[in-house]
């Protein structure tokens, strides 16, 4: 190889090396790089693990063998004791570089020997070998190269020259720096994942209610986007989402009420439309008026119907007090009595309720928020935007922010907190939408709702797609493919995990 060749060989190893960021591809790389670099028949890596004293065997090739059997043997991982007596444990140790003419003749003064079992079960015959340590910019020994069999031109098996060593022993170090830069890389990719994971269980923590809700919604929604991989025709033919996009979609989905932090632990936790303090107050009132009644009417008739009337009013406010719609003509009722008048043991005159609990059952938003419960309510999209926008997220999981803050957009615009519309709202964010609101329609009985039938889920779901709301091609998918019903079935059996 000529000066020329041979920068040109480090130079497309190098862009290889750097641009490879999963670990065992990297390996993988470095082993094909290595033999088609050198010429030789096989090579095998072996990662230094210094706690536990072991040389971890990563990945081996050998093209003759691979040639021979048609196609490549699997291969397992495994480790081996990190000891002067083998060659690459020696090289792992010592940091020097073993070059072999024949493993069947190697001096016995030398400290390692050829370990021949794998000649012996496939028959290969090792003769030269290059053992080179995988060294840092620091110097550490990473792992061991073993390069085998170096062919000539002829195709004959020769020793490695001694010029070659440093070429190798060069190449074994960018592959280490390679190497350096996947693991942190990898690390910090497992910090994310770890904090995106604590992230999560601390919002669901304020609410006991709804735990587990945003690893229910990253599992429907990581589920909806393979199951879009797999698709040959239809709406989502030509759309695939790598393995980076896939991950970005869960955290997306991990995080997307992350805001709910910012939301007052009262409405978060908000159960019916007056809450339990506030009722207790009543009921202690209607005993009041009970007991007004009964001190001041002294015909039994005429006090026992009012008694009756008085608990009926209160049993129609309980009820009422529930989350679920009031008509018009209950809440002419709920006005009625409210404003109906007792006297207490001091004289004074009061309501039957105050006009701020008149409010509140009679002026409300999904099931049982006040107006302004439920702003503070929708506002948790824009702290989520606000909290993940301040997040420095790598390229591949840029989009996080957008798609968990896009959760409650619905396609024609009815959605907040910006009214996008239509294909202004990311796939994922629409993927997310249908996922949310199947889990929260889905999820397990709570003391303040019942479970809505999955049946009723499914009707739910489809009229949302016929009113413009959520994504019409998604919901079909997702219903008439079943995916619901593997959802429903991995929860079922406790299979979801983050
Ligand atoms: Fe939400
Ligand atoms: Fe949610």
């Amino acid at each position: 190889m000529d000066y020329r060749e041979l920068v040109f060989s480090f130079n497309r190893i190098g862009i290889a090396l750097t641009s490879e960021t999963k670990l065992q591809n990297l390996f993988n790389l470095i082993v094909d790089e290595i033999i088609e670099f050198a010429d030789c028949d096989a090579c095998s890596l072996y990662i230094k693990d210094e706690i536990k004293s072991e040389l971890v065997f990563q990945a081996t090739k050998t093209v003759s063998l691979a040639k021979k059997d048609g196609s490549e043997s699997v291969f397992r991982s495994f480790s081996v004791p990190l000891e002067l007596k083998s060659i690459a444990g020696y090289t792992a140790i010592t940091g020097e570089t073993v070059n072999i003419d024949d493993c069947y003749n190697i001096p016995p003064d030398k400290h390692y020997s050829f370990n021949n079992s794998y000649d012996i079960k496939t028959g290969y015959r090792t003769r030269s070998m290059l053992s080179v340590p995988m060294k840092d910019s620091e110097g550490n020994v990473l792992g061991v190269i073993q390069l085998i069999n170096q062919t000539d031109k002829d195709g004959n098996i020769v020793p490695f020259s001694k010029e070659f060593e440093e070429i190798i022993l060069s190449l074994a170090s960018q592959a280490a720096v390679a190497l350096s830069n996947a693991r942190l890389l990898e690390a910090n990719k497992n910090l994310y994942k770890a904090l995106v994971e604590a992230f999560s269980e601390a919002i669901e923590a304020r609410s006991p209610h709804t735990a587990g809700h945003s690893k229910r919604v990253a599992f429907i929604s990581h589920m909806i986007a393979e199951h879009i991989n797999q698709k040959k025709e239809g709406a989502f033919k030509n759309i695939y989402f790598s393995e980076e996009k896939l991950e970005e979609l869960k955290y997306a989905a991990l995080l997307h009420d992350v805001g709910k932090v910012a939301v007052p632990e009262n409405v978060l936790e908000k159960r019916n439309k007056l809450e339990d303090e506030d009722i207790a107050v009543i009921k202690n009132r209607f005993e009041v008026i009970k007991f007004s009644t009964e001190f001041h009417i002294h015909d039994e008739e005429l006090k026992n119907n009012f008694l009756k009337q008085i608990d009926g009013d209160l049993k129609f406010i309980l009820e009422k007090n529930m989350p679920g719609p009031c008509n018009d003509e209950d809440k002419a009722r709920i006005v009625e009595i409210g404003r109906k008048k007792f006297v207490d043991f001091q004289g004074e005159e009061h309501t039957y309720l105050e006009e701020e609990e008149i409010y509140m059952l009679t002026n409300f938003v999904k099931g049982n928020f006040s107006p302004e419960e439920w702003e503070k309510m929708k506002r948790h999209v824009t702290s989520t935007l606000d909290i993940l926008d301040a997040v420095p997220f790598t390229e591949e999981l840029k989009d996080i922010p957008r798609i968990a803050g896009a959760h409650h957009e619905m396609l024609d615009g009815s959605g907040y907190p910006q009214n996008v519309q239509g294909e202004n709202i990311m796939l994922q964010s629409r993927i997310l939408a249908v996922a949310d609101v199947f889990e929260a329609l889905t999820a397990h009985d709570r003391p303040y709702k019942k479970a809505i039938p999955v049946d009723k889920a499914k009707q739910i779901l489809g009229f949302m797609a016929k009113d413009g709301e959520l994504d019409k091609e998604l919901v079909e998918m997702f219903i008439n493919e079943n995916l619901y019903q593997s959802y429903l079935d991995a929860r079922d059996n406790d299979q979801i995990h983050a």
